[in-house]
This record gives structure tokens, C-alpha cells and sequence, in this order.
């Protein structure tokens, strides 16, 4: 079996873990480092180097970042330290664990998992994953096909601001909310997407996605909303998928 190293950046954790992209799942225990504050590159690249030094891995790197990524480059930090902006993601992972990374965004690498062995499999129609983590990051599927770097976190919101700090995990956090609060906040996002949208599936990711029973008869949209099938491991087994096709 050949198995791929997964990493998933996060702006509170990084996780990586060898994946088994037969099966489409971890082959064995995954590694959580929590994200360096200030999370610059020179830091992450620190914290990412432990994970690669923990699995003793010489191989291709999939990455998953939270922020707008193109041809490596990071073209946004909502999340992360702002000196990411501009910054090239794979060279610098790459340099500081001499691997070869290959950076994709985190929603779109949790996209591709779900669409590939989880619950998007099969779908043909138009399909939102949504990881719900410290942001909201989006991924758009039609006919299985991804639109990159969509950024629906960011669609602006009531008071001119990012619907992400209406709605995310992070927003829960921060305004000290119940989760049946936030989830009538997260319906209202779902709803405005449906509106522009009309997708088919809703598919939710990211660590919320492992409450969803709590939650589930708070959401009303047409659409169905399901709970991603590889919950929060989606991102990094998504990474793997990225790099094993470049
Ligand atoms: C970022 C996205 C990311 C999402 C989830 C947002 O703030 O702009 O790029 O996918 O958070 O991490």
C-alpha cells in the first residue's frame, strides 16, 4: 500500500496523518500540533516539520491551508498571521522538512475527500461542503467537479462583515453562545446560501460536524445537510488525494 502524507492546517491545530488512498482512509493514528501564535510562516513551517518528523515521512506532503491558495501561493489570511499573504506554501513547507508539499485550501482538500469516498460520492448535482472550524470555508461541486477558492465565509453579512463571524465554531466560541443559538445562525447562513445557489447537498465538516446530531432538526433548508462521512479526518485525507494527482 502506498500511503500519503495528509496535513491539515488549521488556525487552532495541525494534524496529519499517512493515508491510505485505496481505501480512503487514515492508515493509522494521526498527529495533532496546536498552530503556533503568532502563526507565522516561519513558525508553522516549525510545527508542520514536527508532523513530518513524527512519521519519519520522505514522501510527497498534501496540504490543506485556511486561506485562498493559488499555485501554492496563499493569497489571503483571515485566520492565520497576515505575513501569509503572498507567501508560497509549498516552498516553505517544503524547504523547512526537504519534501515536496503541495498546498490546496483546507475546505476544498475536505471537498475532495467527501466527493471522492465519502458523502458526496456519486452526487451529480450542485454540492456545498462547509467546514464549520475557527472559519467557515466552503467547497462547490458540480457534477463532481470543483470550483477552487470559493470563500463563502465570507460572503458579507448583516452588519458588513464576514458571515464566519456570525456563524463559525469560532464565533460560537467567541460571543459565548449556546450551540442551539449558533445552529439558528448556521440555518440562516444555510438558507442565504440556497438562495444563491440552490444546491442539492449540503455536506458539513470541520469539528462541528461531529455534534451534528445535536443540531440537525434546527436545519430547514430544501436542500439536503448531511454530516461529512469522514468527519474531521476529511481535510487531511482530501490533502493526500490533492498531491497524489499533481
Ligand atoms: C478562510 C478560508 C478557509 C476557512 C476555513 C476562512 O477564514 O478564508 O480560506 O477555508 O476559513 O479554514
Amino acid at each position: 500500500m502506498n500511503a500519503i502524507l495528509g496535513i491539515d492546517v488549521g488556525a487552532s491545530g495541525i494534524k496529519g496523518a499517512l493515508v491510505d488512498l485505496e481505501k480512503g482512509r487514515l492508515h493509522g493514528e494521526r498527529f495533532r500540533v496546536p498552530t503556533p501564535r503568532p502563526s507565522t510562516p516561519e513558525a508553522m513551517a516549525g510545527a508542520v516539520g514536527e508532523i513530518v518528523d513524527f512519521f519519519g515521512y520522505t514522501g510527497i506532503v498534501g496540504c490543506g491551508f485556511p486561506s485562498i491558495v493559488k499555485n501554492g501561493m496563499a493569497r489571503s489570511a483571515a485566520n492565520i498571521d497576515q505575513t501569509w499573504i503572498g507567501a508560497n506554501i509549498e516552498k516553505i513547507f517544503g524547504d523547512a522538512t526537504q519534501t515536496t508539499f503541495f498546498a490546496t485550501n483546507d475546505a476544498d482538500a475536505a471537498g475532495i475527500a467527501e466527493m471522492r469516498f465519502g458523502m458526496g460520492k456519486g452526487e451529480q448535482g450542485l454540492v456545498f461542503l462547509i467546514t464549520i472550524g475557527t472559519g467557515l470555508g466552503t467547497a462547490l461541486f458540480y457534477k463532481g467537479m470543483l470550483v477552487p477558492n470559493t470563500e463563502l465565509g465570507h460572503v458579507m453579512w448583516k452588519n458588513g462583515k464576514s458571515a464566519e463571524l456570525y456563524c463559525s465554531s469560532g464565533a460560537r466560541e467567541r460571543l459565548k453562545i449556546s450551540r442551539k443559538e449558533w445552529a439558528g445562525r448556521f440555518n440562516e447562513y444555510l438558507h442565504h446560501l440556497e438562495r444563491l445557489f440552490s444546491p442539492d447537498l449540503f455536506i458539513l465538516g470541520g469539528g462541528e460536524s461531529k455534534f451534528f446530531d445535536s443540531y440537525k432538526e434546527l436545519l430547514t433548508t430544501n436542500a439536503r445537510v448531511v454530516p461529512a462521512k469522514l468527519l474531521n479526518n476529511a481535510g487531511i485525507i482530501g490533502a493526500a488525494a490533492f498531491a497524489a494527482e499533481q
